[in-house]
């Protein structure tokens, strides 16, 4: 039986200890039912805010960029910080005008046709580590698999040339990284300055020698006939590791953890049973990696009888809505076969990740080549529970896997 759910005026969500010490499950099934618009108290000085849970409020709020903006801030962090310091510059920050043209050179340089060279290169990529990880009998995934597959991805997209990568995670992993103790803030800043000076200097050489990376297509983008300043094109490049790489991360580590424990549903994947686009969908769905994003209000407006008045922050918790009964049937249950499957992993509305598709690609990949490579797996020691107010997930997964001779000796498999 689960345990009871905690009343919700003693759960304080702007505190990262509270995804690390509670079973939200009830918490978040108590306000989707009583209390769809609530109000998390301020604490110690810090702001107060509003929490929506139902999907259908989600949706209805990420769509009104009427009422609402992203330009305070997209996340507690920031929102409650003061602001972001990208903000009407960087894609996620920025609204109108400016946001919509700016999207349109993203959304050209992360189109499914521009990245076919890079989703292949993913394919290698993933296939060569889960094959050496089978062959050797196991690894920790995260740290020797899950960690790689975005970071050297989205290098590859940047046109970061190899002998930096290695580098460049390891910066990566100092700035942003929500699960080393040993890191603090100063640590932090200094390794986002290092990343943001390393990209400066990129940029200034592909300005003299372009190549087919991305960094080349945003140097030649112009907005209303103006080009793209070195710092709109750096900011953007961050924007898409910071975008791309954690949250991708944790959904595979988390579909492997997933797996290991449900033994019926990896023989649907292995057996072919389920479409691999289906599979992908209930993984990210299951995994809801951001557990937030959030917005300001900038014009009054009512929701359920609640008057929400500009200047106050709004969250949005993909964490509930994604469980939503009223959407999903059996939402508490991983089914790598559901559909239809409205999920909430990527937002929606006008800022809908940009980042989708090579996400999506990633995820694939690595369910092909598990079910190519292993007839199964299991987790072998305790998974380190990452603490963030804002992504949940696991930061170390010892597993153990069996090896598929057949699938280990054949050509190149198929794609699906
Ligand atoms: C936006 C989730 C992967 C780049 C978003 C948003 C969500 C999200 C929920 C909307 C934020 C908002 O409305 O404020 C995810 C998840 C991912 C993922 C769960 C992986 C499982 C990626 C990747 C990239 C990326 C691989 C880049 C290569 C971005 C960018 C935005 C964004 C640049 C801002 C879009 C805009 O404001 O128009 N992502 N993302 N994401 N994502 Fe992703």
């Amino acid at each position: 039986m689960s345990a009871p759910a905690p009343a919700p005026a003693t759960v304080d969500l702007g505190d990262p200890a509270t995804f690390a010490t509670h079973d939200l499950d009830g918490f978040w099934r108590t306000l989707r039912d009583t209390a769809p618009v609530h109000w998390n108290p301020p604490v110690d000085g810090r702001r107060g805010f509003w929490v929506l849970s139902r999907h259908d409020d989600i949706l209805t709020t990420y769509r009104d960029d009427r009422n609402f903006t992203s330009e305070r801030g997209n996340v507690l962090v920031t929102l409650l910080g003061g602001g972001d310091a990208g903000a009407g510059r960087m894609l996620a920050v920025t609204d109108g005008h400016r946001h919509h043209e700016l999207r349109k050179i993203l959304q050209r340089v992360l189109s499914p046709r521009v990245l076919d060279e890079v989703a292949r290169t993913v394919r290698a990529n993933t296939r060569q580590w889960i094959r050496e990880a089978v062959e050797s009998g196991g690894c920790d995934f995260a740290q020797q698999i899950a960690a790689r597959i975005p970071m050297t991805t989205i290098s590859n997209l940047l046109g970061v040339p190899g002998q930096d990568q290695d580098h460049l995670l390891g910066l990566t992993r100092t700035a942003l990284s929500t699960d080393d103790e040993d890191v603090d803030e100063v640590d932090s800043e200094m390794a986002r300055n290092e990343i943001l000076m390393y990209f400066m200097d990129l940029v200034e050489e592909r300005r003299e020698a372009p190549g087919d990376d991305v960094i080349s297509m945003l140097v030649a983008s112009a907005i209303d006939g103006v080009p793209l300043t070195d710092e709109d094109v750096v900011l953007n490049c961050y924007s898409l590791i910071i975008g791309g790489d954690e949250t991708s991360r944790l959904t595979m580590i988390d579909c492997v953890r997933t797996l290991a424990a449900r033994p019926g549903e990896w023989r649907r994947l292995k057996r072919h049973e389920v479409a691999v686009d289906t599979a992908v969908d209930e993984v990210l769905r299951w995994a809801s990696p951001t557990m937030h994003f959030g917005r300001s209000v900038v014009r009054e407006t009512e929701l359920h009888g609640v008057r929400l008045r500009p200047g106050e922050i709004v969250t949005l918790w993909h964490a509930s809505g994604n469980r939503d009964e009223r959407v999903f049937d059996r939402p508490g249950v991983f089914d790598l076969g559901r559909t239809p499957n409205r999920h909430l992993a990527f937002g929606y509305g006008p800022h809908f990740c940009v980042g989708s598709y090579l996400a999506k690609v990633e995820i694939a990949e690595l369910l092909i080549a598990l079910r190519d490579f292993t007839t199964g797996f299991e987790q072998t020691g305790e998974a380190l529970p990452i603490r963030s107010n804002f992504l949940t997930g696991f930061s170390t997964l010892p597993v153990r896997f069996e090896p598929d001779p057949a699938g280990l000796d054949a050509p190149a498999g198929p794609k699906e």
